[in-house]
């Protein structure tokens, strides 16, 4: 049985990497919901909606476990942790739980898109961790359909703009850590940490949310016994065209004719 793994597009692989590194004999499958992306500026009661269909979707593939690659999800449609019938994760508490590890001067920003920042998932996630952490939040509604676009080179004038203007309020505020609470935004490394220095750690929501499941996997008695390298597959509702070209290029693989188009409409 393989992992599923759930996004609004492309953000999602961010946490397929790092599984693909963490677990590398696990199969895993992935779905991108490219036809609605993107899931952040839209109502509590839709990106439920759309969530569900997801799980339904990937519950429909038999998966033994399902992973929301979301920060949009995982901040809104939380009741999706207790009614999935399968070990289900989002990315918040992993990731928090790292950020609050990695900060020495206890002040830590958290981007993510509107309808994450607006749900002060992270913030409440970290206080619970630690009351004494300062949190400092900035939603960013224009990475996304950058990251989807393919704008992501640090070098390019409208990269850079967009993320300078969304960050430089971290400067003043002095936060050593910042949380990448979009899965889209790792895509987004190279500029963001230029526009934050290099002395800024970010914490990339995909690599705690691997980590995380390869424990979930353990006390749920759900690793493989497979020693070989997994299989990965990936759905979309939309072409597969440009998702296959993007996806290429940051899984560093050829996954050109694997990705099938799916009507997420009927789940
Ligand atoms: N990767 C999604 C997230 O982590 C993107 C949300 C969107 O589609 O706006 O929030």
């Amino acid at each position: 049985m393989a992992i599923g793994v759930f996004d609004s597009g492309l953000g999602g692989l961010s946490a397929v990497k790092e599984l693909m590194n963490v677990l590398p004999c696990e199969d895993i499958v992935y779905f991108g919901d490219t036809g609605r992306v993107p899931y952040g500026n839209r109502s509590r009661d839709t990106i439920i909606k759309y969530a569900q269909q997801d799980v339904n979707f990937l519950l429909s593939h038999n998966v033994k476990v399902i992973i929301a690659a979301c920060g949009t999800v995982s901040s809104v449609a939380t009741e999706l942790y207790s009614t999935t019938p399968v070990p289900f994760t989002g990315v918040v508490n992993p990731t928090a739980q790292a950020a609050a590890q990695a900060t020495r001067n206890g002040r830590i920003g958290v981007i993510g898109t509107t309808a994450t920042i607006n749900s002060h998932s992270y913030k409440r996630c970290l206080k619970d961790i630690n009351p004494n952490l300062e949190i400092f939040e900035k939603d960013c509604p224009l990475f996304v359909p950058l990251v989807e676009n393919g704008f992501t080179d640090p070098d390019d004038i409208i990269v850079r703009s967009v993320v300078e203007r969304y960050t430089e309020q971290f400067k003043t505020c002095g936060v050593d850590t910042v949380i990448l609470g979009c899965t889209h935004y790792p895509l987004l490394t190279d500029a963001i940490q230029q526009a934050m220095g290099e002395e800024v750690t970010l914490i990339n929501s995909g690599e705690a949310t691997a980590l995380y499941t390869a424990k979930l996997l353990e006390e749920n008695g759900l690793n493989t016994s497979s020693l070989t390298p997994g299989n990965s597959t990936f759905y979309v509702s939309d072409t597969p065209d440009d998702f296959e070209t993007m996806a290429g290029v940051f899984l560093g693989r050829d996954i050109r004719h694997k990705v099938t188009q799916i009507d997420i409409e009927q789940y």
